[in-house]
């Protein structure tokens, strides 16, 4: 039984899957141990390696992919003025929820991770040695409308004289580093900059005096495991009651984007205390999961209302990022979790285990019956699709690169939580551009 519990280093975690011969939900759990560990240890690992982001970079430069490793693509029927009748985007009017990826070898990501100085080496998969590309050009691409491409300028210019800040997880600081990337080649040298902090972090775009943030909360409420993190799920202690010293930081901002999810999926219940840390850990409830995601975001939902002034402040929620840790959810029997995927799915009605509709409704009920507006980034059906854009082997760990055997053993090691940056978050970024 001890193998369903989480253990606090990721080197312990390796029940031989083999020699069981366990039912779904117990391998579920597993599963889910394992995503969590990969979680858990590059949150670390990023808290650490993030304050050298400046030192010089030793790593091996691979070139870029040569084009003829990327055959076999079937290029997408161009689009068709005449019978296209796909209107232009109008966020009342559109949802980006359907529709479906479209490859574009023409289509060029705005940035590489050798090209944009502000990547964590964790999302950085070109440089830690991944050489298919194809990753890169697929376009999504919703059924009812044209979403507009990303366009640094005007996004700048929308940002005029603004703070936009995203708060929340490390999948959050992923789509943050996207839209920092997403604009910073347009600005000269002189012109910007980038401070990192152990829970805020603000880039500056000097002329436009706009900034672009990142507040680490991954539960939005307060834990014991914020700062430092604590890597036994069983450890950990919510304040599901409190967010105050979080939200501090959060007024006057004038675009606020929250996320929180996969830190609830420890598989583990959670466990919940009122009043402060400081009487020690004792007297906390434990709860299962969507009851216990249920009071952290009305928490944090309550403190919206009370403090957000919806003619000041647009408030965003970017829904859940699915995790693709069980390759069986799309017909791969022997694989190993999203390792060696090339493709999105196909399937569109596809929807994997690492994505939890229970928690989309929490979230979606709490939501709706707000006070401030709250508009939804949703981005778990599109994301879904795209096994092939996880940083996989592709990562770092300890502040290293994954040694050889490391990257042989994918089952273990490879990290399907977290996406290569350029990638899928580009396009959550495109989504929140289209609503600027
Ligand atoms: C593919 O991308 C190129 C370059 O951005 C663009 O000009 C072209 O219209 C795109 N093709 C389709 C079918 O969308
Ligand atoms: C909030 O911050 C204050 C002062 O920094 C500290 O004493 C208190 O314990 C914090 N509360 C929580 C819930 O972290
Ligand atoms: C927002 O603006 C509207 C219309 O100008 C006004 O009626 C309302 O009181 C304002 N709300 C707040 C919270 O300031
Ligand atoms: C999966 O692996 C097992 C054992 O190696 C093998 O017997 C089986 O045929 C494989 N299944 C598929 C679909 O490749
Ligand atoms: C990964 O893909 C390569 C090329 O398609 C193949 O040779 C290799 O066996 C695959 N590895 C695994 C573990 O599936
Ligand atoms: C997001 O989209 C999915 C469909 O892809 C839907 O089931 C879900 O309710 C939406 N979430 C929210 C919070 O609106």
């Amino acid at each position: 039984m001890s193998l369903l519990v989480p253990s606090p280093s990721p080197l312990m975690a390796k029940p031989s899957i083999a020699r069981l011969k366990p039912h779904l939900p117990f391998l579920t759990v597993v599963f889910c141990a394992f995503a969590f560990l990969a979680l858990f240890y590059t949150e670390r690992i990023t808290f650490f390696s993030s304050t050298s982001i400046f030192k010089p970079k030793s790593c091996p430069r691979k070139s870029t992919p040569s084009k003829t490793r990327e055959k076999g693509v079937e290029e997408e029927r161009s689009r068709d003025p005449l019978t296209d009748d796909r209107f232009e985007f109008d966020p009342e009017e559109c949802s980006v929820v359907k529709g479906k990826w479209v490859f574009n070898r023409s289509m060029k990501p705005l940035y590489t991770d050798q090209s944009c100085p502000y990547l964590d080496r964790q999302v950085s998969c070109v440089k830690n040695g991944r050489v298919d590309s194809d990753y890169r050009h697929w376009e999504w691409q919703p059924d009812d409308c044209t979403l507009p491409r990303f366009n640094a300028e005007i996004a700048l210019k929308k940002l005029r004289g603004k703070r936009l800040m995203f708060v929340g997880d490390s999948l959050q600081r992923g789509q943050w580093q996207s839209f920092v990337c997403m604009v910073e080649w347009m600005i000269p040298e002189d012109k910007k900059s980038l401070k990192r902090g152990r829970f805020l972090s603000v880039f500056t775009a000097k002329e436009y005096k706009a900034t672009i943030e990142f507040y680490w909360a991954p539960f939005l409420v307060h834990s014991n495991s914020d700062n430092p993190i604590i890597g036994d799920p069983k450890q950990r202690i919510l304040r599901v009651d409190s967010v105050a010293n979080h939200s501090k930081h959060w007024t006057n901002v004038d675009i606020l984007v929250f996320n929180t999810y996969v830190w609830w999926m420890s598989g583990v219940k959670i466990k919940s205390l009122w009043g402060s840390f400081e009487n020690g850990e004792e007297g906390y409830e434990e709860f299962d999961t969507p009851i216990a995601y249920t009071m952290g975001l009305k928490t944090w939902a309550n403190w919206v209302d009370s403090n957000v002034n919806p003619n000041m402040t647009r408030v965003f929620f970017t829904t859940m990022s699915p995790t693709h840790t069980r390759s069986m959810d799309w017909g791969r029997v022997n694989g190993s979790k999203c390792f060696n995927e090339t493709k999105p799915i196909r399937n569109r009605k596809f929807w994997g285990s690492g994505s939890d509709k229970g928690m989309m409704s929490v979230v979606s009920k709490i939501v709706h019956k707000m006070k401030v507006p709250v508009t939804f980034i949703n981005i778990t059906q599109l994301s879904d699709y795209r096994i092939d854009a996880h940083s996989s082997v592709f990562t770092e760990t300890g502040g290293k690169l994954l040694t050889a055997e490391q990257k042989a053993d994918p089952l273990h090691h490879a990290d399907c939580i977290h996406w290569c940056l350029p990638g899928v978050p580009d396009t959550w970024n495109q989504i929140l551009f289209a609503h600027l």
